[in-house]
């Protein structure tokens, strides 16, 4: 949530500022900014709205220098205005930041510095960070700029990552974190702070993971780190395996679109992941010492955690508990050295899953991360990780990495069976050999686009539509559901279909949408029946499973899967509900990849 980038180096810092904006801009879009140090001070612009505003000012406004830093925003704190924009500037111009994060007592600083004369011109927390750092700057004259960052930064109650400049020390740019992501990249002609790689990647693949309370001072001629204490810190170059191309759109209209095409190949190098570095994480786990397995996550990491609670009950007999981690976190949950924690996390920064994480850690419980970003928070401090290999996923609404967290639950879930010897040998090398076949039935499935484009169609015009499923289809149903809502601002639930009587059914009418999953072909009979009676209370139903014998009046139209076990099934149902509801927002002419009131990695609670 908000995105920051900043460059100091030899080139002209404000292209490479808004190329790093428009690969962060899925953090937040509700306005942006930027400040470059300029001869007597800041040059300042900021705008309201996506960052396209920003570039139309910047031609009316435009700004040169070789240190600056920008800032793409959710706003939490102040409505979205030029004004809330970030960077702030202390009042007398000498210190500019942008923040990600939130400041908790931001009150209590702005109480204390108010009647000293400061004058606030934000509703933000953030700007407190500013006029703090000049007030300081002012009070300890003897303190350079990290001196005075440390002073702030041990001020700061809450969460940040911080770009910091000083007017009267145009050279360094300093950055520093307390639970909320930041990078440091390194280039030949220059130093980044950033959000997240792929703001850096264009120029370059070698980057340091900043931890919290680590300060970053960069110059143009390369970056030191400090602890608290105003120590070197060593810390170690990494290099990320992720591609440039990764990161662009690749001719496809949005990211969206794009990444859930890729899902063949990330489906193989997540399967594959397993022969390598995934091995060791699973293999070290002793699921015998456990007697439980609790599964904790947000939003679409959670309904990937709702599909493998099926998986792991049926195949390892073992007791299986979903949390949402923003619940998770406050209900002292019943958790100790004999359960296992299961962490779904795209991003490894959302806040109430690292909060989750930690909670677990303290209780004694081991944790296992299922993550897809490297250097990320949960999978630094989880007991063990196991990565998703999707690459960047740029499109706010998650797919690829969904569909990778997915395959490796399962791959968890047969290895903790047959390690528990609750399946035979044979049905692990059978299950196995399924799990192998996804990323090629799923590339079937995206053949049929065409089909489910025209399936789309006839969403038009409903308010709502419905998502039912029994068992692992209703779980996957949620995912539909999320889906469909999230990007296309069409209202949905899902319901699990025996359920549908004792009370959803009352807002099935004539001409209700029902979208119903039959991949689970045990109980297709039960589904049928509750297509039935939603049909016949004047529902129109669009199937997704198998389609034969399909009669029952009411059902317009129906998208097959490729043959495959029950229990994978959700993968490949999920690439069809994708699709689907990718082009009811188009239909709908919406911006897909960036959904209003949404960012990606909710990094604040
Ligand atoms: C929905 C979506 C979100 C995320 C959720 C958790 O399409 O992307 O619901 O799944 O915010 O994010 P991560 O996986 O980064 O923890």
């Amino acid at each position: 949530m908000c995105g920051i980038i900043g460059y100091v180096g030899e080139e002209n810092a404000v292209p490479i500022i808004i190329e790093g904006l428009k690969k962060l801009e899925y953090r937040g879009y509700d306005s942006a900014g930027i400040a470059v140090c300029v001869e007597d001070g800041f040059g300042v612009v900021k705008q309201k709205g996506r960052l396209a505003a920003l570039e139309e000012r910047l031609k009316d406004q435009p700004l040169k220098s070789r240190m600056g830093i920008g800032h793409t925003r959710w706003a939490t704190h102040g409505e979205p205005s030029d004004e809330n924009s970030h960077p702030h500037l202390g009042s007398r111009n000498k210190i500019a930041v942008v923040h990600n994060g939130i400041i908790e007592n931001y009150k209590d600083i702005k109480e204390r510095l108010v009647p000293k004369g400061i004058e606030f011109s934000s509703k933000t927390d953030s700007e407190a960070i500013a006029q703090l750092a000049e007030y300081y700057a002012q009070k300890y004259r003897g303190d350079d700029l990290l001196d005075t960052v440390i002073r702030v930064t041990r001020a700061l109650e809450g969460s940040f990552a911080l770009g910091i400049m000083c007017a009267d020390d145009p050279d360094t740019l300093i950055a520093v974190k307390k639970d909320n992501p930041l990078i440091i990249g390194v280039c030949e002609h220059g130093q980044f702070i950033a959000s997240d790689v792929p703001a850096v990647l264009k120029y370059t693949n070698k980057v340091y993971y900043l931890s919290d309370n680590e300060i970053a001072a960069l110059t143009k001629d390369g970056v030191r780190f400090f602890n608290m204490d105003k120590e070197p810190v060593q810390k170690t170059l990494e290099t990320v395996t992720w591609s440039v191309d990764s990161a662009e759109k690749g001719g496809y209209e949005h990211f969206m679109l794009k990444e859930i095409m890729e899902q063949p190949r990330v489906l193989r190098d997540t399967v594959q992941s397993i022969k390598g570095d995934n091995k060791e994480p699973i293999e070290s786990i002793d699921v015998t010492s456990i007697d439980k397995l609790v599964i904790t996550a947000c939003g679409s990491a959670y309904n990937a955690g709702v599909v493998a609670r099926y998986v792991f009950e049926r195949i390892c007999r073992i007791s299986v508990e979903v949390e949402l981690a923003s619940e998770f976190r406050y209900k002292d949950a019943v958790v100790d050295e004999k359960t296992l924690v299961i962490l779904i996390s795209q991003s490894g920064e959302t806040a109430d899953t690292i909060a989750a994480m930690r909670e677990a850690k303290a209780k004694g419980a081991k944790t296992l991360a299922i993550v897809n970003v490297v250097g990320s928070t949960i999978a630094k401090e989880s007991d063990s990780c196991l990565f998703t290999a999707a690459g960047p996923e740029i499109a706010v609404a998650t797919t690829k990495a969904f569909s990778a967290q997915l395959v490796l639950l399962y791959i968890l879930a047969v290895r903790f069976a047959a390690k528990l010897s609750r399946i035979s040998r044979e049905s692990e090398q059978e299950l196995l050999a399924e799990i192998a076949a996804l990323p090629d039935k799923a590339a079937q499935v995206l053949k049929n686009v065409d089909s489910i484009q025209k399936y789309a169609s006839t969403c038009v015009g409903y308010k709502n539509i419905f998502f039912i499923g029994r068992n692992i289809d209703y779980a996957i149903a949620l995912e539909g559901s999320l889906k469909l809502k999230e990007i296309s601002y069409v209202h949905s639930e899902a319901y699990a279909g025996g359920e549908l009587k004792h009370g959803a059914i009352a807002l099935v009418e004539e001409n209700t949408l029902v979208v119903a999953i039959s991949g689970c072909g045990r109980l297709r009979g039960k589904i049928m029946s509750n297509i039935e009676q939603v049909a016949s209370r004047g529902a129109k139903v669009l199937m997704i499973g198998s389609c034969q014998d399909v009669h029952p009046d009411g059902i317009i139209s129906c998208i097959g899967l490729p043959e495959v076990p029950e229990l994978l099934s959700p993968s490949l149902s999920v690439i069809v509900m994708q699709l689907l509801s990718y082009y009811v927002a188009a239909n709908k002419g919406l911006d897909i990849d960036k959904p209003r009131n949404l960012a990606k990695s909710v990094t604040v609670e």
